[in-house]
């Protein structure tokens, strides 16, 4: 999604814009551009595709100045060319504005403010912003901060904005409403940001802007106030993790180096969570709310979504109550049965994900609990819901989601055991068990990297097919819709995911000669089931690619290829097989050479519906 940044400064504003566009562009985005203040007027320089064209051109035409605003975008109203990219500037080139998120009355105010006389020069919602700001600077006499407060109050939608002023040449003012921005605390200088990665090679101390804030900043000062004018006083936030940790590491792509780092992950996780001979501890929840609720519902999207699936498994089978599981985008339009005997869980590794955060407010007006499991904090989410438990899985830089997923995974086998020792419902010895294993968790899925050479082999067999099956029961068939997800994304391979008795109800349709189908049976309970789709789809000349464990009880004649993966409890297999299925994706991609972090058409947060 698109990207913002912002300098005021005494360093050359261009340098530190660029830098910072380069570390947001794995939100994904298709053009990008810079105004900068020389002291006496806004100079821009815009240019469609990668980051690398705005850079030539500006290697050729510099521009000096120590104010400016960047902005990567992401198309949605107008094609993806240089003149639909931010900034976007008043038709006298006073005012420049980079925009996130989306301007829903931008028709009515573009038609008002055409009838004024202002001529648009892009297919934006975005333009009307700074043709507004204009408007109401004249009427404004000239007051910049009046002007910008009198142009949000008319704006609907969602909008993180960063505007710079021909006549203040040392000042920029940010807004927020529903779209992320922070702001970066430096020494004679300060910083604007949809997203921390941007300015954390200048700075640690952030600012969090809240929903409906307008912050002026100059170099040495940066003043809060609410749309209404009242001040605001915001406490600063360190950031914890490094500039390193938003980098690859040696690794060809993030999304590797977040592979493999899902040990940490896991543990981060864990960490003064689970602690053996203890009840798990559940952050944002109390033991009597959860006593007050008949049913959970769990919304999310993507890849979260695919973790959700896993979660409401473990929920019923450890606490026992019921849980539905909705992509967010439907739940919030399927008039969904929620009161306040509802716990309802947001997943969203952003926290931003627009149908993730209104199907949380949704929940929220039918008077549910809401709780949100988030990886950014200070998110959206993390800051409407009741309660918020973040995963600490470190900044997911890769667009294809891979860390974020099992961080989000041990989240809810936690939720499930937090719930289950509250409640009672299953015996503390049967829980004491599981509690065990998943503190074994990253030894686990590191266990489960070792395949990885045997994996990329494989890849090479399998990367020029054109479709892909996943195939499996119960906790593999979730897990095997992550994969097939994974696969998609980034190889643009067309694949799909059966439950195996499903098969015979109209996929075998589809299997023909070398077919190339990706079995999962990691559950020992489910293998004699999965042997006999196993054997439907081998008896039609499928290549099968079997994901199991050493001790598989399949017969050889059952795959062609046997990936293991490593053994534990049941409930606990989705965090073993993933490992492979992940590494699959990846090799698959890369031998076929794409943009494995930046795939085509997706986006790493998706901020509107
Ligand atoms: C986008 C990303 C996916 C992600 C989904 C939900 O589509 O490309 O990787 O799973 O959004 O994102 P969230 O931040 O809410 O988990």
């Amino acid at each position: 999604m698109c990207g913002i940044v912002g300098y005021v400064g005494e360093k050359s504003a261009a340098k530190i814009l660029l830098n910072g566009l380069e570390k947001l562009e794995y939100r994904g985005y298709d053009s990008a551009g810079i105004t900068v203040h020389n002291g006496k007027n806004l100079c821009i320089c815009k240019k469609s595709g990668r980051l690398k064209n705005l850079e030539d051109a500006l290697l050729e035409t510099p521009l000096d100045g120590k104010t400016g605003i960047g902005h990567t975008r992401w198309a949605t109203h107008g094609a993806p060319n240089a003149k639909n990219s931010h900034p976007h500037t008043s038709m006298n080139g006073k005012i420049a504005v980079v925009h996130n998120g989306i301007i829903e009355n931008y028709d009515e105010l573009r038609m008002d403010l055409i009838q004024k006389g202002y001529i648009f020069s892009s297919e934006t919602d975005t333009e009307v912003i700074p043709h507004l700001i204009n408007h109401h600077y004249r009427l404004n006499g000239g007051n910049f901060l009046c002007a910008v407060k009198a142009t949000v109050t008319a704006l609907v939608g969602s909008f993180a904005l960063a505007i710079i002023c021909e006549d203040h040449p040392e000042t920029l003012i940010a807004v927020r409403k529903d779209s992320p921005l922070i702001i970066g605390l430096g020494c004679n200088e300060n910083f604007v940001a949809s997203d921390i990665p941007a300015i954390l090679s200048e700075t640690k101390e952030v600012l969090l802007l809240d929903d409906k804030e307008i912050a002026v900043i100059t170099k040495t000062n940066v003043s809060i106030s609410d749309f209404e004018g009242n001040p605001i006083n915001r406490d600063v936030h360190h950031v914890t993790f490094t500039e390193n940790a938003a980098q690859k590491d040696g690794y060809e792509h993030f999304m590797l180096k977040e592979i493999h780092e899902q040990p940490r992950a896991i543990a981060g996780t864990l960490r003064g969570r689970l602690n053996l001979c203890e009840p798990v501890k559940f952050d944002g929840l109390d033991g009597e709310t959860l006593k007050n609720i008949n049913k959970i519902q769990i919304i999310a999207c993507g890849t979260a979504y695919h973790a959700g699936l896993v979660g409401k498994v473990a929920i019923e089978r450890l606490a026992k109550i019921p849980v539905t599981i909705d992509l967010a985008s439907e739940y919030r339009y399927n008039q969904p049965l929620t009161d306040n005997k509802t716990l309802v869980i947001a997943i969203s590794q952003s926290g931003e994900t627009a149908d993730t955060l209104a199907g949380m407010r949704l929940a929220r007006s039918l008077g549910a609990k809401t709780i949100a499991i988030t990886n950014v904090v200070g998110s959206t989410v993390s800051r409407e819901a009741d309660g918020v438990f973040y995963t600490y899985a470190g900044p997911e830089i890769s667009v294809a989601s891979t860390k974020a997923y099992t961080t989000q995974l041990v989240a809810l086998y936690l939720f499930a055991l937090f719930m289950a020792e509250t409640l009672g419902n299953t015996p503390q010895e049967e829980l004491d068990i599981i509690k065990s294993e998943l503190a074994n968790a990253p030894e686990i899925f590191s266990r489960a990297l070792v395949s990885e050479e045997k994996i990329e082999d494989l890849s090479k067999k399998i990367c020029n097919e054109r479709d892909m099956y996943y195939l499996g029961r119960g906790l593999d068939y979730a897990v095997a819709m992550e994969g097939s997800l994974k696969l998609k994304e980034i190889s643009y391979i067309h694949s799909e995911t059966y439950a195996g008795g499903e098969l015979k109800h109209g996929p075998i349709a589809l299997i023909e000669e070398n077919t190339v189908v990706i079995a999962i049976s990691c559950d020992d309970s489910l293998c004699g089931k999965m042997e006999s789709n196993i054997k439907e789809v081998v008896t039609r000349g499928a290549f099968v690619v079997l994901l199991a464990n050493d001790t598989t009880k399949l017969s050889h004649s059952s795959y062609n290829e046997l990936i293991s993966v490593p053994e534990t409890l049941p409930l606990l297999t989705p965090l073993a097989s993933i490992a492979a299925l992940q590494l699959l994706s990846y090799y698959v991609a890369k031998n076929l050479g794409y943009d494995i972090d930046k795939p085509r058409n997706l986006a790493k947060s998706v901020t509107v519906e």
